[in-house]
């Protein structure tokens, strides 16, 4: 199986330095000495209910128009879960090339289930220290079908959990704009779909010269992140910010939090309001780092631009509508490069 068992198993047969195809460029490399810590606390969604709940929506609001990502707890995903995320993403990755490659593309008995290594190797000039399984939500029996037995269960149980949590800060981001909720059919063309990675950085001889990925945004809607103790997030300061020196923060790992940040499709319906962070992850020489997303995105028949109500307000328009699915063979057709992908709803 070439490559079967992505940059696990080359690890695992012993290397002592990356090779040639895994070293950045210069500019792409990550510094960690000196980086600074995003040291706001996590926002405590309880708190929406009960005497706080306009400071909540105000620190909501103020994080998503500014670096688009912070986090949160009191989440509504049971503690538990998150660690048994954890194990079980150990746990698929630790299998044998062969059964890891029963879900490779044209393999796998879904297509909305995918084993890969890096992003888009084809497109890249240098590969991302990343192994992954994505899997993609129709339905529950589908998943428990098609998803991975080591960690089905609580892929399914994750999006549920926390699906409540992203309708909820949809609702907040979009009522702060245009002053009323959308009608329930507008917010599930937006939240329509979702999907569960989970993603592998094994650790790396050389973490100043690779990258777990390159810098990029999401494309979907808003993006549920739970990573373990080992750090290694960095989110880029844009010149909101009064920074565009390219400083990055690095997102610390808090236990029992959740990270949330904001995909390029709410930065296209905010006409540009809210901020689709641009974010990076540094691998780490001693331990295997293990993340996982849920995203929620359109529906790939979905039309996305700027709300309505946005743009009679702003006079303007940044973005053009795009069909959802055009939006998203876009994004996965190019390597990570920063936030151009953006530039296909321009
Ligand atoms: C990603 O944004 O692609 C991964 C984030 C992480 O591993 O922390
Ligand atoms: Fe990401």
């Amino acid at each position: 199986v070439k490559d079967g068992n992505g940059v696990k198993g080359l690890m695992d047969s012993g290397l002592s330095e990356v090779p040639e195809r895994y070293i950045q460029p210069e500019e792409e490399r990550i510094r960690k000495v000196g980086t600074r810590r995003h040291n706001v606390p996590p926002i405590d969604l309880s708190k929406l209910k009960g005497p706080d709940h306009k400071k909540v929506v105000d620190e909501i609001v103020r994080a998503a128009e500014t670096l688009g990502f912070f986090q949160v707890v009191n989440h509504g995903v049971p503690l538990e879960l998150l660690e048994s995320l954890k194990d079980s993403a150990h746990k698929f990755f630790s299998l044998s090339a062969e059964e890891k490659c029963l879900f490779s593309p044209g393999v796998s008995p879904s297509t909305k289930v995918k084993y890969g290594t890096s992003f888009v190797p084809d497109k890249e000039k240098a590969l991302e220290w990343k192994d992954y399984i994505s899997m993609g939500y129709t339905n529950d029996e589908d998943a428990l079908q098609y998803w991975p037995n080591q960690c089905k269960e609580v892929s399914l149980e994750y999006l549920k959990s926390s699906s409540k949590m992203v309708r909820e800060i949809l609702e907040i981001l979009i009522e702060n704009l245009i002053g009323v909720k959308l009608e329930e059919s507008r917010i599930e063309g937006i939240i329509g779909m979702k999907m569960v990675n989970m993603n592998y950085y094994p650790a790396c001889p050389n973490p100043e010269l690779t990258v777990g990925v390159g810098r990029h945004s999401d494309m979907g809607t808003i993006t549920v992140l739970l990573q373990d103790g080992i750090g290694g997030l960095y989110v880029k300061l844009d010149e909101y910010n009064n920074n565009d020196d390219g400083e990055w923060l690095e997102i610390p790992p808090i236990p029992g939090a959740l990270v949330i940040n904001i995909g390029d499709t709410l930065q296209i319906l905010s006409n540009g309001k809210y901020k689709s962070a641009e974010h990076r992850v540094r691998t780490t020489s001693s331990e295997s780092r293990v993340s996982i997303p849920v995203f929620t995105f359109p529906k790939p028949t979905e039309k996305i631009g700027p709300l309505e109500e946005i743009v009679k307000k702003d006079g303007v328009t940044y973005y053009r509508q795009v069909v959802f699915q055009d939006y998203m063979n876009n994004f996965f057709a190019n390597a990570h490069h920063g936030k151009n992908s953006l530039d296909f709803a321009k």
